[in-house]
């Protein structure tokens, strides 16, 4: 009797431990802004609404990227951290998975307050590159993987659109030398290669503009 009733407790017992492993593994935008609150909001703002071009707006972004990047900043099995970052390589350090998929969800779930371009001219140049890439020297069109909005296409071709102008031109770079080679099958160093510093300059001004 006694040992039925342990039976029907456990059976009853394994469900919930179902719903409590599927919830864990679901982010919670609630506790993800109160790690934002904690340890980003003096970069990246409490909206993801970076206040200095070197930060990176979040707000918007897709939460699979902001949570790949997140882990890519973090050595793992003792191998150095896929991306490249000390300031961001010291704030990921004392954050659990748990901890990046939730702070990932909250800002991506932040309304985007986008860029500008400043300069039309350079901007109309972008535009040409962004669209229909360069066939002469074989940069892909940005619009292919990004969008012709720069909206991206979730969950892993990252939203450029209203980005600051020098971020997009810093990674860009950083892909180009090969600083930055966190990018599967090595799609953005493949374009990135082939970009002139003009090139570069043009599309970052061109995407902090783009809808
Ligand atoms: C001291 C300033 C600072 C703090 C604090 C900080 N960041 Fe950053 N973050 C940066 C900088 C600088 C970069 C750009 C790194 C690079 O050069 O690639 C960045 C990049 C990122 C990126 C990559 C974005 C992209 O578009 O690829 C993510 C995601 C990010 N930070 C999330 C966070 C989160 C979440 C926190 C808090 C847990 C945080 N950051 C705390 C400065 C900071
Ligand atoms: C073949 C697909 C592909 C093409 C074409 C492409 N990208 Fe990307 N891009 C990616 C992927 C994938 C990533 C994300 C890499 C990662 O996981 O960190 C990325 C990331 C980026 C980033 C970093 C964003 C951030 O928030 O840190 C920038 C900037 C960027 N691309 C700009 C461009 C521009 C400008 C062009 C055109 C000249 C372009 N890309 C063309 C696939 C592409």
């Amino acid at each position: 009797m006694i040992r039925a009733l342990a039976l029907a407790a456990a059976a009853m017992a394994l469900p919930s431990i179902a719903a409590a492993q599927a919830a864990a593994a679901k982010p919670d935008p609630a506790k993800g802004q109160s790690v934002a609150s904690q340890v980003c909001v003096a970069c990246h703002a409490g909206d993801g609404n970076s206040p200095l071009p070197a930060n990176p707006k979040l707000a918007g972004q897709f939460p699979e990227y902001l949570q790949k990047q997140l882990a890519n900043f973090k050595p793992a099995g003792g191998k150095k951290a896929e991306r490249d970052s000390a300031v961001m390589a010291g704030t990921v350090a004392n954050l659990s998975d748990a901890d990046m998929r939730n702070v990932a969800a909250y800002y991506a779930s932040q309304k985007l307050k986008p860029e500008t371009a400043k300069s039309k001219e350079l901007a109309a140049q972008g535009q040409k590159l962004y669209r229909g890439g360069n066939l002469a020297t074989g940069v892909a069109a940005c619009a292919g993987c990004h969008g012709p909005d720069g909206a991206g296409i979730p969950s892993q071709y990252p939203r450029l659109a209203g980005q600051f102008a020098e971020y997009i031109e810093t990674q860009l770079k950083a892909f180009r030398s090969g600083a930055r080679a966190n990018d599967a099958n090595g799609m953005m160093r493949g374009v990135a290669a082939r970009m002139t510093d003009p090139e570069i300059k043009a599309v970052a001004e061109y995407v902090a503009g783009l809808r």
